[in-house]
């Protein structure tokens, strides 16, 4: 089956339909998404957004509070641009109709998370994801120009090797995809192609995303002839709740904004002081790399965060998800009384598809806004609520740039359908399903939060194996959407492990040991393919 539209989204968190809304007004649009609608990281979102949106705080210092906590490597045209353009960004939220939670005095209650120098962060309780996700996605469902195409897996990018009269035109004419329910892949072509996949923190055993992490995007890119930068910027969150059933539920950062303490189990000594004056607002990668510390020094499977010092009512009315969804049989703990174990989780990937400020990748017709690019606003640590504000930021860029610019670009030449003449159906499922468990397992021990140069090499050599094999597969099976995450698991792995490997010192969430220091000057990891 083919289908054509102006243009073609893949992703629907807040970057792809933030891009969609402000496409729809004037050209038609189609959106796709793996699995659900609402099944991306966005909708998990849980402490905010943030932006300068109160008397006393300033652009200069959330610009400030973000190249601190990208240690350096931040481009600070990006960091300006998100930072001055965030709050428009929060005002159109609202005229959707998310509700932030409202202040005491002021319009809205701003919360505090780490690395910020100000409070600065709008919310909705502590499921600001949720709402957000809603308010656009119903935005969306209501707009006569945009299509929302669930459970369709997009495996490649199409460009000029695929047309009816193959060329060596890499300009990008949309994707191929397999549904993920009826099986069967469809061809959908467009003028402009976006890419708003999200990042690939499902490449780590313990993670706190939803399971379509799989880097999709930054694969597709990359086979498509895209850059890719800055890879081995793996965020680890510190605060995953520990619990052998209960896998990946986020504690909110806005917990340890908001007074909640990291201790040690048993003696209950808070530790964090001993690591960092800002203590638990310490930088994520400090925070996370001082819990790793602690959980190998002294043999733990966890550490304690504890926020029961606090007003009970205030601790289960600022995070009433976490405190229901913690208080179930199968965890049974009550926040406001009891102490919670977490440990560090996969959360964010700071690199990705490079992208200029108009969303524009290195191939023409395709652009990229969110998690899947690197558009130098995150430099070597993502600060705390910065993210989805990229969304926003960068899905609007990309959109003005598509309408400005589209009488511009010419409709796509016929392309070819999918061949599927030299696939059978596979034998051997079973194997897409050891060799996903296999990369999660290796790059949890390999290239986690302090990495070294022979456990990279170890990595690599992994991954080595498993792209002869995935290939293999893929070149003789039917294309399924399990098999589109394996190949494309197998390839962002490599990219991060080849980044990891380039960059000889330490710097924000790259910590080796055989490069402990920073280097003086601050420069991207850039993989040309
Ligand atoms: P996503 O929202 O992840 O959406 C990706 C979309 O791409 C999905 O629709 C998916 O189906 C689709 N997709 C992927 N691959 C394919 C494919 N092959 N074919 C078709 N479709 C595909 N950030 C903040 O700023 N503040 C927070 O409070 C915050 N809290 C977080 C809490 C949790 C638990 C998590 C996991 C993340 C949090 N983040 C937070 C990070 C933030 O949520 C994400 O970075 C951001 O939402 C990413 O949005 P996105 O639009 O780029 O991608
Ligand atoms: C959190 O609520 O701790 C997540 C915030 C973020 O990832 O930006």
């Amino acid at each position: 089956m083919e289908r054509t539209f102006d243009v073609l989204v893949i992703g629907s968190g807040a970057a792809g339909l933030s891009a969609a809304l402000n496409i729809a007004p004037h050209l038609k649009v189609g959106v796709l998404a793996k699995g659900g609608i609402s099944a991306g990281s966005t909708a998990w979102a849980q402490g905010g957004i943030a932006a300068v949106l109160e008397p006393g705080d300033t652009f200069e210092s959330h610009i400030e509070d973000t190249m601190i906590a990208g240690a350096g490597l931040n481009d600070r045209r990006s960091v300006e641009f998100v930072v001055e353009n965030a709050p428009a960004a929060i005002e159109r939220l609202a005229e959707l109709g998310v509700p932030f939670n409202k202040g005491e005095s002021e319009r809205w209650h701003l919360t505090r998370e780490g690395g910020h120098s100000h409070r600065r962060i709008v919310h909705v309780a502590d499921a600001t994801g949720r709402a957000v996700q809603q308010a656009l996605e119903k935005a969306a469902t209501e707009h006569s120009n945009i299509t929302l195409i669930p459970n369709m897996a997009a495996i490649d990018l199409v460009t000029g090797r695929h047309a009816v009269h193959a060329s060596s035109e890499k300009r990008v004419r949309g994707v191929y995809a397999v549904d993920a329910q009826g099986g069967g892949v469809s061809l959908f072509t467009a003028r402009a192609t976006i890419l708003a996949t999200g990042g690939a923190s499902r490449a780590w055993l313990y993670s706190t995303n939803p399971r379509g992490s799989t880097g999709d995007g930054i694969a597709m890119a990359w086979r498509a002839g895209c850059r890719v930068s800055n890879m081995e910027f793996s965020q680890f969150h510190p605060t995953c709740l520990h619990n052998v059933e209960v896998k990946n539920f986020l504690i909110t950062e806005a917990m340890r904004g908001e007074g909640g303490q990291l201790k040690i189990p048993g003696s209950g000594h808070r530790f964090m002081p001993d690591f960092d004056p800002r203590a638990e607002l310490a930088p994520r990668d400090i925070v996370a790399r001082a819990i790793d510390h602690e959980l190998k020094r002294l043999g733990l499977d966890f550490v304690h965060l504890d926020i029961s010092h606090r007003d009970p009512s205030f601790v289960r009315s600022h995070f009433p998800t976490i405190a229901e969804r913690l208080a179930q049989p199968d965890i049974g703990i009550d926040i406001a009384r009891e102490p919670i174990p977490v440990v560090p989780a996969a959360h964010y990937t700071c690199g990705g598809v490079v992208v200029d400020l108009h969303g524009r990748t290195d191939v023409p017709g395709l652009y990229a806004a969110g998690e899947v690019t690197q558009s130098g606003l995150h430099g070597a640590n993502r600060l705390a609520s910065n993210s989805v504000l990229e969304c926003l930021v960068f899905g609007l860029a990309a959109a003005r740039h598509i309408n400005d610019h589209w009488d511009e670009v010419a409709p796509p030449p016929a392309i070819r359908p999918w061949d599927e003449s030299r696939v059978t159906h596979s034998d051997e499922e079973v194997v897409v399903h050891h060799n996903w468990r296999e990369i999660r397992r290796f790059m949890w021990d390999y290239v986690g939060i302090v990495r070294t140069t022979k456990r990279l090499e170890r990595a690599l050599n992994r991954v080595e194996l498993l792209r002869q094999e995935t290939e293999e597969y893929y070149g003789h099976f039917r294309v399924t959407p399990d098999l589109v995450e394996l190949r494309n698991l197998v390839e962002v792995s490599g990219l991060i492990v080849r980044c990891a490997l380039t960059r000889q010192e330490s710097r924000g969430l790259h910590y080796t040991l055989d490069y402990p220091e920073m280097l003086p000057e601050a420069v991207d990891t850039m993989l040309v393919p």
